[in-house]
């Protein structure tokens, strides 16, 4: 494993225990998880290039601060800081309901993304189609009630891995100031009944809370209800509860929160949630075309020691059906052959050249052929696939390129 991946696993270990220490109360131990976390990426941060250093630091500051607070036992649990807990009207809520909401607050990150829509490469029909969906609603409210227009149901971003449905959600939230509130399916699941439910509920009301959110839902697909075992039930009635919850927010006029869902398993969806008016946009994100892995290889080599001779259009021709976070490793790859030189056998710095980016793309193993594969086998035998014919259509031209 590449030393930046077991840094970032050992840092996604301590986050998963302090989370979890924390829901459990045990405060003592989950300031320690924060304070490894805070060492991580620090050491992350050793790790990256000088462009994104300030950032890793940031959120490294950040996790000591929530630790901090934790020996001071007064805070809530937030990415984007170290928040002063408000108290809870104890009149409207029960007590099991503060205890939920207190773990919700645990599993929830609110943060403040500061990547942009600029910062993404290609795309640029998705990126429209989402300013109209997401970002016009927040910014332009008077003038989608002047037509008429209803803003609000949910859209649903669905591809391929790694070629930036997360980060078109963080920008989306960015571009509108909204807060990002980013979580995965399966940290809302719970093993007893109706306690997934509950979570789900919380999350909506801490992204009410907020002035204006974006809620982003990653690995939409784990809501589904399995199709066999004893908790199909259960399940089902999760997905009722987000559709109930998604409703609930377009009350009053006034939009102040909107639902984002990825998948990159879009046959596994939930078919309650695949029929029309759930997710209003449905949104495929393709692998970047060649335009757009250069664009990748000139963001990420913006602040790298270039030789002259480096050709960035025949380097982008040559990682055709790449993902675009495989176009990024290629770039920490070939930075890392003369930086290894460099240390280990003591040679003088030297600028990255074209022979360092050829071995950095052979080391590689793309993992869309077998993804897009997938894709369609998979689709080919679930019904109610019209809303991915995108898919299917790219995953024809992929497979036959
Ligand atoms: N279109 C893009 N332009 C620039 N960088 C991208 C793009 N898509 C992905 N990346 C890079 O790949 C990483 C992973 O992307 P992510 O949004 O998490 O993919 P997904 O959510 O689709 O699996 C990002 O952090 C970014 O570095
Ligand atoms: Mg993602």
């Amino acid at each position: 494993m590449e030393l930046r991946d077991e840094v970032k696993s050992q840092f996604d270990k301590a986050h998963r225990l302090a989370k979890k220490f924390y829901d459990a109360g045990d405060t003592g131990r989950a300031r320690i998880e924060y304070l490894k976390c805070a060492r991580f990426m620090q050491q992350l941060a050793e790790m990256s290039p000088p462009d994104l250093r300030p950032d890793i630091l940031e959120r490294s500051r950040k996790f000591s601060e929530i630790a901090d607070g934790l020996k001071e036992g007064n805070i809530e649990v937030f990415t984007s800081g170290v928040k002063p807990m408000e108290p809870v009207p104890q009149s409207t809520h029960k007590k099991d309901e503060d205890a939920a909401r207190r773990k919700a607050h645990s599993l929830v990150m609110v943060e403040r993304p500061k990547v942009r829509f600029a910062d993404i490469a290609g795309l640029e029909q998705v990126k429209e189609s989402i300013k109209e969906a997401v970002v016009y609603p927040f910014l332009y409210p008077e003038e989608y009630r002047y037509f008429g227009v209803s803003a609000g149901g949910g859209i649903l971003l669905y591809g391929p891995p790694g070629c930036g449905k997360t980060m078109l959600a963080a920008a989306a939230a960015a571009e509108c100031d909204a807060a990002f509130i980013n979580l995965k399916i399966s940290d809302i699941k719970d093993k007893y009944v109706g306690e997934s439910e509950k979570n789900l509920r919380e999350v909506f009301a801490i992204a009410r809370q907020q002035e204006k959110a974006i809620l982003f839902f990653d690995e939409i697909d784990a809501l589904a209800s399995e199709r066999s075992g004893s908790s199909e039930g259960h399940e089902r009635s999760l997905v009722s509860e987000l559709l109930m919850q998604m409703d609930g927010l377009e009350t009053k006029g006034r939009v102040r929160s909107l639902v984002l869902a990825a998948t990159n398993r879009p046959w596994a969806v939930d078919i309650a949630l695949r029929r029309p008016g759930r997710f209003d946009t449905t949104v495929f994100i393709p692998n970047p075309d060649r335009a757009a892995r250069r664009r990748i290889l000139e963001i990420n080599l913006a602040h790298k020691p270039l030789s002259g001779e480096v050709d960035l259009d025949a380097l982008s021709e040559k990682m055709e059906g790449f993902a675009s976070s495989e176009v990024v490793e290629v770039c920490q790859r070939a930075a890392r052959i003369p930086l290894r030189e460099r240390i280990k056998e003591n040679k003088p710095r030297r600028q990255l050249t074209q022979a360092d980016f050829e071995q950095a793309i052979r080391s590689m193993q793309p993992v869309l052929p077998a993804w897009y594969q997938l894709s369609l086998r998979e689709l080919s035998r679930t019904p109610e696939v019209e809303m991915f014919d995108d898919l299917i259509r790219a995953a024809r031209r992929y497979i036959r390129q």
